[in-house]
């Protein structure tokens, strides 16, 4: 039997000063206390990352950064590249994120350099993916999710792919408030999970953890949260006040595992 550790993850986007996230960081842990069950991810801007970095040797408390560049080092001005994100002691990075697709062009192709990139200097991508209300409504949501993953996904290894973890993020429910119902979350869910057994095998399929994200709130994380493929939340809005994340943090559901 394979346990899924669950994730709950802060994507704090373009928000909070250093000081504002280590005070942030300081409140939760004085909260929240260690954790053992599940981890508690911190993506804060990248001015940000090393100051909070100091705050990590909580257990179950782990660092990530919102974006990479896919190459080591050059002439690219305003990239941050992933030996960098190393070195500021980032454990994971947010990769194909909906705002760096549809609001800075970040195209599939780039997607998958950045995925590549972020393995080859020993941190986890925590690739997002996610179709936009058109798609939707036309029907294509297997189709978008499907291609973008295997963009993605190209040429890694098994031992890559089962460290991966995977955020749908449908684009109609980002910051918007509209959240997915848990059925329609848990449908694509599972549908990610046998993607990825015919992409990678069926073990690591079943090994991988998929997060919902998209105007996740404390009332809607525990439905959520229940629904068999759901393995973590990639949260925006709630996750910039300690009293909403926390309740995220500590969402309440049955055991879940998988055969
Ligand atoms: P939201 O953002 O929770 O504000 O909808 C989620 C995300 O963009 O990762």
């Amino acid at each position: 039997m394979q346990t899924r550790i669950p994730i709950i993850a802060a994507n704090w986007k373009m928000y909070k000063t250093i000081d504002e996230s280590i005070s942030f960081v300081a409140q939760l842990q004085g909260e929240v206390g260690p954790v053992e069950d599940r981890e508690v991810v911190i993506a804060p801007s990248f001015t940000a990352l090393q100051a909070v970095r100091q705050l990590m040797n909580m257990p179950g408390f782990k660092l990530a950064a919102q974006n990479c560049h896919w190459e080591d080092k050059g002439a690219f001005t305003g990239e941050i590249s992933c030996p960098m994100l190393q070195d500021a002691g980032c454990d994971y990075v947010i990769v194909g994120h909906s705002e760096r697709r549809h609001v800075f062009g970040e195209t599939d192709d780039e997607t998958g350099k950045k995925v590549r990139a972020v393995f080859q200097k020993g941190l986890v991508p925590i690739l997002c993916v996610g179709e936009t209300l058109e798609e939707r409504e036309a029907g294509n949501t297997f189709d978008v999710v499907s291609r973008q993953i295997a963009a993605a996904c190209l040429g890694l290894s098994r031992e890559e792919s089962s460290r991966l973890v995977l955020a749908y993020e449908p684009v109609w429910a980002i910051g918007t408030g509209k959240t997915a119902t848990p059925e329609q979350a848990q449908e694509v869910h599972l549908f990610i999970r046998d993607n990825c057994a015919s992409l990678f095998d069926k073990d690591v399929a079943k090994g991988l953890r998929l997060l919902y994200g998209g105007s996740v709130k404390p009332d809607n994380v525990d439905a959520l949260m229940a629904q068999e493929d759901i393995d973590g939340m990639l949260v925006g809005g709630a996750s910039l006040e300690v009293p909403s994340f926390k309740r995220i943090i500590q969402f309440h559901t049955r055991e879940k595992s998988t055969q």
